[in-house]
């Protein structure tokens, strides 16, 4: 028997301090864990059920689509568009929003998410997740659109993400801190374990993929070449070094230890801002981050306040250990 709290007596409990909460968003919560916890599911049972091989389409990004791509885009939007609390949807695996259909009532939030992070992950069996994002609806219910999404990341109700690792965690903020959550499969709750997760400001320990460095800008290749140079360097200490091509495995180490991210601006494709998409990828673990006193920023302006003009358009991320974020801030200054 458990004695912890609940994620669902977590919410409800917050949802009190909150004056005149409807109980909504709670209720739009408790359907996006189920999601949560059924992607969970799909994702360990692997192999066993035949859903690990390519879905052979290409989402709107020119990426090749895993099947569990598109299973779990499947199981978010089915979770979530019945119970009258979102106007529209939009996910990485959707070319454009998905408008709550017609047979079901429409309310006053819009959800956007990456249903499967880490996708390339999947078939050799390293940590994958999900993130998801909540913000109002600015436009008339009966008629969204993709402009009623380009709000900055300042704007987010709520933001989280899953991590299906060793044990399958829930990470939350609504503005309050953040907060962690274990899934107990024998009771198929998530039981708060990590409550007011907070990153150290100082870190040794960064993440970036090293095999683009020639494409890098002159501010991160300083970053980096210091941090390589160790004790003897200017920055005078060893670092540590670690990539797992997850976002959300590698936010969960930071939080849980501290540490610096980038998915730097690069010359690779000169189309490209980043290889990070705002919505649903940056905007939702910079509100996390910063929740849980950690930096973001695309190395020139704060990552939350970008205003978007795109569903599906990339920012340079760079996160993590607050002294280390404003390092590479200040070396884009120089
Ligand atoms: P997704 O699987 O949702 O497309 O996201 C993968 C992202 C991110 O999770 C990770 O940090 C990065 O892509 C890895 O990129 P590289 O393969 O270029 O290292
Ligand atoms: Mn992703
Ligand atoms: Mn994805």
């Amino acid at each position: 028997m458990h004695n912890g709290t609940t994620i669902t007596q977590f919410i409800i409990e917050e949802q009190r301090h909150i004056q005149g909460a409807s109980g909504d968003f709670t209720s739009l919560l408790n359907d996006i864990i189920t999601a949560i916890k059924v992607i969970s599911n799909v994702v360990n049972k692997g192999a066993l059920i035949g859903v690990m091989g390519s879905a052979e389409s290409e989402n709107v990004q020119g990426e090749t689509q895993k099947e569990l791509d598109v299973i779990t885009n499947e199981i978010f939007i089915k979770s979530n568009e019945w119970a009258g609390h979102l106007c529209a949807m939009a996910s990485e695996e959707m070319d454009d929003i998905y408008p709550i259909p017609a047979q079901y009532p429409r309310g006053k939030y819009l959800l956007v998410f990456d249903p499967l992070d880490g996708s390339s992950n999947v078939d050799v069996n390293i940590s994958v997740g999900t993130i998801f994002s909540v913000l109002r609806c600015q436009g008339e219910s009966d008629a969204p659109s993709a402009q009623d999404f380009m709000q900055p990341g300042t704007q987010q109700v709520c933001a989280g993400y899953a991590l299906y690792g060793s044990s399958t965690m829930l990470v939350l903020t609504s503005g309050h801190g953040v907060n962690g959550f274990t899934l107990d499969r024998d009771i198929g709750e998530f039981i708060l374990t990590h409550p007011n997760m907070t990153i150290p400001e100082d870190t040794k320990e960064f993440a970036i993929n090293a095999s683009n460095q020639r494409f890098w800008e002159k501010p991160v290749q300083r970053y980096v070449e210091e941090a390589l140079a160790g004790k003897t360097g200017p920055r005078a200490k060893d670092f540590n070094m670690r990539w797992v091509a997850s976002m959300v495995a590698e936010v969960h180490r930071i939080l849980m230890r501290g540490g610096i991210f980038m998915y730097p601006k690069d010359t690779k494709d000169p189309t490209r801002a980043g290889k990070l998409r705002l919505l649903y990828e940056a905007n939702p673990m910079s509100f996390i981050v910063e929740q849980a006193g950690g930096a973001s920023s695309t190395g020139r302006e704060r990552i939350l306040d970008v205003q978007p003009d795109g569903l599906h358009q990339r920012v340079p991320v760079i996160l993590g250990s607050r002294n280390e974020v404003e390092t590479v801030i200040s070396y884009h200054k120089a």
